[in-house]
């Protein structure tokens, strides 16, 4: 087993990635890149678990690629490819999918809320889902997994499986445990809306997120409608909690200047929200517009996208095979 540190992290290929993803992930992903190997997916598979238009997925595949690279993410530093290309991940999410448990796989509080209430009709590929994504990071045998709030119930499953394998088959270290790397902001960017939910790329009102690709015009019209407050800015932290709209405004404020929110709170206190949205949409305008400008000017070359997630798959699945080969070994297939 390998002791070096090794970075894997996973997105789905929803196509409009917005300022949550920026902020919470892909920022994050790339500053990891400087620092350790990093391998990140773009997990079509895992998309799939609920029904998509084939055409749409192929598009989104690519425009998450595209996402990735405007933001920074650098081909020659980390590998880069999308999941379905390297088929080491189905064959053991199949595997592990014998070492889960039933029991651990009820527990899963994504499945229930993405099921909803009739979950005979969910597919098998939504409640197993869980154990793909073990598969996807114990593949490589990634030691540290970046992932939002959301996807700690998911990376400790991922932990059980890795742990009931080594016991089961008798190869103590075999897995390293995944760490998780939890950004504090993936789940604190909420809904310009409602300051109480996550903004989400599912949320019906496009008013309600910051899109990549969104225009200056967009952007400064998407501010300027963002649910505030009428008193001024105040000076407590205690009493924003008691305005989540106001809070995020400031959250966004203060993760775009790379300054603390106690800083940016202090700064702002007493002033009106008009202020703020206004230095905010600035700041917006100058960091976003560049990257959506990116992902256009990426996307108008389809085949350079497609090239780089075929070298990264390339690179991907040399890791895979020689770590399957050892997986196959320890469980006896031949
Ligand atoms: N389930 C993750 C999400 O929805 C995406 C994902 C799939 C992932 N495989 C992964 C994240 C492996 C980290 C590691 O956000």
């Amino acid at each position: 087993m390998s002791k070096k540190k090794l970075v894997f992290s996973g997105v789905q290929p929803t196509g409009n990635l917005h300022l949550g993803n920026y902020l919470g992930a892909l920022k994050n992903f790339v500053s990891l890149q400087k620092k350790m190997e990093c391998i990140y997916c773009v997990v079509d598979l895992h998309a799939i678990t609920v029904f998509q238009d084939p055409n749409n997925l192929h598009d989104n595949v690519l425009e998450t690629t595209a996402s990735f690279l405007a933001t920074g993410l650098d081909p020659n530093k980390s590998i880069i490819f999308n999941q379905s290309s390297v088929s080491g991940h189905a064959e053991l999410a199949w595997i592990l999918n014998c070492v889960s448990r039933i029991g651990w796989l009820n527990r899963m509080t994504q499945f229930k809320d993405k099921a909803g209430t009739d979950k005979e009709k969910a597919s098998v590929g939504l409640y197993i889902y869980p154990n793909l994504m073990a598969a996807d990071i114990l593949l490589y045998q990634a030691t540290h997994v970046p992932v939002g709030a959301d996807q700690k119930q998911h990376l400790e499953l991922s932990r059980d499986i890795a742990q009931k394998f080594n016991k089961d088959f008798n190869c103590k270290n075999f897995f390293p445990l995944p760490e998780p790397l939890i950004s504090k902001n993936i789940s604190r960017i909420m809904s310009l809306r409602d300051g109480t939910k996550k903004m989400s790329k599912s949320e019906e009102s496009d008013f309600s997120r910051i899109n990549l690709k969104d225009n200056a015009d967009e952007i400064n019209k998407k501010i300027k409608k963002a649910k505030s407050d009428s008193d001024v800015i105040p000076g407590e932290l205690k009493v924003l909690e008691k305005k989540p709209e106001s809070l995020n405004l400031i959250t966004i404020y203060s993760e775009l200047t790379n300054s603390s929110l106690e800083k940016t709170i202090s700064e702002m206190a007493g002033k009106e929200y008009s202020h703020l949205k206004k230095k905010l949409a600035e700041v917006l305008i100058s960091e976003i517009t560049p990257v959506g400008k990116e992902i256009q000017k990426l996307l108008e070359d389809k085949s350079h996208i497609k090239n780089i997630l075929k070298k990264g798959s390339e690179k991907a699945n040399i890791i895979a095979e020689e770590n399957l080969k050892n997986i196959r070994e320890k469980v006896g297939l031949i």
